[in-house]
């Protein structure tokens, strides 16, 4: 069929939303030959076995109704027991909603919280949903930015000087997209401590929280600010189930009320049978064993790449501690912006890497390398860099 010529009367609210800077750079390397993408943010494992053969039993045991919109009850308690067993953390799972993904969780948080006349602070840089999500909520949007100085966390005093009476909400995320960094205890505290004695929600994402190296632990915010705190997290990353999109937000029971009267419009609920799987996830060995495998290769991988890029000339990186990131500084004597500079990596090495300011003005200098790529590929795309790098 072939739609006639017409005048379409769009909604006006949709153009508030820009879709990614970076899809040029996208299209121009998929009409290349040969390029190796560093660009991809999702794992590169398969889901691991014991899930896949979940829901295929989920299916045949006949998981292909209809749920309770805030999810199948029996996999909302294996969420609380997670968190129980992981953090110490006592979740009621009255308090969770199974969503797709961490995309409609948050979503669903800046739905259900702001709308014109709220502000709410994004990090810069930060990924790159929130100031979207946030457009839609037609919310005021104040950056804070992430400082290389602070190991890329948030600075509390510079929170509390941002703070006004229209300040609603806190978005986090730790282990972080873009930079790898990840949280301390300290931080961790003295945030949750101004969320409390401000009243702003912190809508904390934490989809990266078992993706960390060289001893660094995951401080989940709900432990810091628990009456302020909506977590949005993801089994997208943790068992590298990005197609399944299964998610779940945690919040205080007047949040969940709001946020579960949307989902149940939008969604009505997660699939069934993915949601059985979910549980699979949670509470069997296996699946852990097969995060632990993911967690090794992917340090490996992390150490490797930032061995080439220390060696590399005209680029720094930070030193990344969670996620599977590396935030990369290039040189201000190559006097290339972070778009020109990925643009001609492309051209001259025939790799991917993401601008930094596709997260952020702050992003402007960096750009973001994703190792969720199979170690020949990294070695072969780091020879690339180091080749044409050397000839400026
Ligand atoms: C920080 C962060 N939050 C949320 C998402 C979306 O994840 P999901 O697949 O759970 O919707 C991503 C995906 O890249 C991410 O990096």
């Amino acid at each position: 069929m072939r739609y006639r010529k017409r005048k379409y009367f769009l909604a006006g609210r949709i153009n508030l939303i820009q879709r990614s800077k970076i899809r040029e750079l996208f299209e121009k390397a998929s009409k290349m030959e040969g390029v190796i993408s560093l660009g991809i943010g999702e794992p590169d494992f398969d889901t691991p076995d014991v899930i896949k053969e979940a829901a295929k039993r989920a299916i045949d045991e006949g998981y292909t109704h209809y749920t309770p919109n805030a999810g199948i009850p029996e996999f909302r308690e294996a969420i609380a027991e997670y968190y129980r067993e992981f953090y110490r953390i006592s979740v009621d799972p009255s308090n969770i909603i199974v969503t797709a993904g961490a995309y409609e969780a948050t979503y669903l948080a800046f739905q259900s919280l702001l709308e014109q006349g709220d502000d709410v602070i994004i990090p810069d840089p930060a990924f790159v949903c929130y100031v979207e999500d946030a457009k839609i909520a037609e919310a005021g949007i104040l950056r804070i930015p992430l400082r290389e100085e602070n190991k890329f966390r948030i600075d509390p005093d510079e929170l509390v000087e941002m703070i006004t009476k229209r300040t609603r909400m806190l978005v986090m995320n730790y282990p972080n997209n873009p930079t790898g960094a990840t949280l301390d205890k300290k931080t961790a505290k003295a945030i949750g401590e101004i969320a409390e004695d401000y009243n702003i929600y912190i809508l904390t994402d934490e989809p990266y929280e078992h993706f960390l190296y060289e001893g660094a632990k995951h401080y989940p915010m709900i432990k810091y600010a628990p009456d302020n705190t909506i977590i949005a997290n993801s089994f997208s990353k943790t068992f590298a189930m990005t197609g399944w999109r299964l998610g779940f937000t945690i919040a205080p029971a007047q949040v969940i009320r709001d946020m579960i009267k949307l989902h149940a419009y939008v969604i009505g609920n997660v699939a069934s049978f993915v949601q059985i799987a979910g549980i699979t996830a949670l509470r069997d060995r296996r699946s852990w064993e097969a995060v632990e495998n993911m967690k090794r290769v992917y340090d490996e991988r992390r150490r490797l790449v930032l061995k080439y890029l220390s060696k590399m000339p005209h680029l720094t990186p930070f030193r990344p501690k969670g996620a599977f990131y590396i935030w990369v500084k290039i040189d201000r004597e190559l006097d290339m912006s972070s778009e020109d500079f990925a643009d001609w990596l492309l051209e001259n090495a025939r790799v991917v890497v993401i601008p930094g300011t596709a997260f952020g003005k702050q992003g402007e200098g960096w750009v973001r390398i994703s190792y969720a790529t199979k170690k020949e590929q990294l070695i072969e795309a780091m020879e690339r860099m180091q080749a044409a790098l050397s000839k400026i």
